[in-house]
């Protein structure tokens, strides 16, 4: 247990006490108590919350160059730089991506298999640290998304995001919402991709594969070959002589490194509401009006499902997971997004994230709408609009989110 995260099991103890303490009304007090970041997702069964904790230590595990780290790598391990404001959350580290815009104005990557990513450390023997080539004429950052409430979107299904699709603005409100279709490497079958920035991966299960690699170095058998840009095969096998899949299936229990990482992502409850009082209600009927909710949808719903906890169940996360322009591309093409398209973030949790927007630009929640343009240039002229009593209410809003 001394390998768990701070305060999952004795915020579980806490909850028991307060169960017991107001027992004649145990259960609605026990519905009522919002999860607090890092929580898992409350009426978990026994079964459940042991995965949680196990997915849990192999997210904060450190790994070794004896374990398949790298040969280049971002960071450590997934809790490394997901722990604001508990494990789970954020960091203020920034990935690095770069490529190369064509004469005609055509994004590509220099390596169509190892992408856009330039990962910051190697394993230092030999050589293996992979290097941005001058040609490269578009560099960009990337700062980490809060992964809490993961598996409520996980469960959001296709039919719901392409429904809010509208790419030609048929509805000429000027915004234009694409669903990114990608294909979902676990099943080899075309899905809407939802999470990343780029709403570059369809499933928790893939993303954090996907990480495992790109992040840490790690092959699994979904993606089992190392990526390090300009490096050559022999090079890499002296930096990393693991033969890959590096992440195999434990014997005795039949669960990959991936396996783990999903159950914690998915069993990972959302961050719940601060407090609403009549300014924050205010500030939501602000931001209706003006038109953020056409992307920031407040809710949307998961399927059934026969896990009661994921069964058409609310997922407030106010955003529409779609791609959209909103003059903020980052100029790197990736997975079905075009160079400058990137999906709607969810908002739920913003109170407890900086910096913000993709490239952690933003400062603060108001220079994060100022430098909404394209698409969401309507919304923001609305919010420069705002009279300052209205304008406080919806900064009050997002700030209880
Ligand atoms: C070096 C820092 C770093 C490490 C280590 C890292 N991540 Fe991340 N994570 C990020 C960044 C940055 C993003 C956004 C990347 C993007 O979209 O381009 C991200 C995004 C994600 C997302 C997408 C969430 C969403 O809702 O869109 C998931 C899931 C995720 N990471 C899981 C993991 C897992 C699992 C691990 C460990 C295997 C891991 N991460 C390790 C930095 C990191
Ligand atoms: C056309 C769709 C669209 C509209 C309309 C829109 N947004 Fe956004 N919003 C986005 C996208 C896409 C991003 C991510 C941009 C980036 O990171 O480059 C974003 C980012 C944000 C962020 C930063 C979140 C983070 O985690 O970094 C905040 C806060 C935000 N929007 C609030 C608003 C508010 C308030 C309004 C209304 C005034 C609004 N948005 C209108 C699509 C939209």
């Amino acid at each position: 247990m001394t390998a768990l995260g701070p305060g999952t099991m004795i915020r579980s103890a806490e909850l028991v006490g307060v169960v017991v303490a107001v027992g004649w009304l145990a259960a609605p007090a026990f519905a009522q108590i919002p999860p607090a970041p890092g929580d898992a997702l409350p009426g978990l069964t026994p079964t459940e919350f042991e995965l949680f904790n196990l997915g849990l230590e192999d997210f904060l595990e450190v790994e070794e160059p004896e374990e398949g780290l790298g040969p280049a790598f971002n960071g450590t391990s997934c809790g490394g730089c997901h722990n604001v404001p508990a494990v789970g959350g954020i960091s203020p580290v920034a990935e690095l991506r770069a490529g190369l815009v064509d004469a005609d104005g055509t994004y590509r990557d220099f390596d169509p298999d190892a992408g856009s990513l330039f990962q910051l450390f190697s394993i230092p023997s030999h050589g293996c640290q992979v290097v941005i080539p001058a040609a490269a004429n578009v560099i960009a950052r990337r700062v980490p998304i809060p992964l809490f409430g993961g598996g409520l979107v996980d469960a959001i299904p296709d039919e719901t995001l392409l429904a809010l699709e509208d790419p030609l603005d048929l509805d000429r409100d000027g915004v234009s919402g694409r669903a990114a279709i990608v294909e979902d490497l676990a099943t080899g079958e075309l899905r809407v991709g939802r999470f990343g920035w780029k709403a570059q991966q369809a499933s928790l299960l893939v993303f954090g594969a996907d990480a495992y690699l790109n992040e840490m170095g790690i092959t699994s058998d979904l993606f089992p070959r190392e990526q390090s840009f300009g490096i050559d095969p022999e090079l890499m096998r002296l930096c990393d002589p693991i033969p890959d899949p590096e992440d195999v299936a434990e014997p005795a229990t039949g669960r990959r490194g991936i396996d783990n990482f999903e159950s914690f992502m998915k069993f990972l409850a959302p961050v719940g509401r601060g407090p609403i009082d009549a300014q924050v209600r205010l500030g939501e009927q602000m931001f209706n009006a003006i038109g953020c909710a056409a992307c920031h949808v407040p809710v949307l719903e998961t399927g059934p499902s026969s896990n009661p906890l994921f069964d058409r169940q609310p997922v407030a996360l106010y955003a529409d997971l779609l791609l959209h322009d909103v003059g903020t591309g980052d100029g790197i093409a990736q997975a079905a997004a075009a160079a400058n398209e990137v999906r709607t973030p969810a908002l739920w949790g913003v109170r407890f994230r900086r910096p913000l927007l993709h490239d952690g630009r933003a400062a603060t929640v108001a220079d994060a709408i100022e430098a909404h343009a394209a698409e969401a240039a309507l919304s923001r002229q609305g919010f420069n609009e705002l009279d300052p009593v209205a304008r406080a209410a919806l900064l009050a809003f997002l700030g209880s989110l």
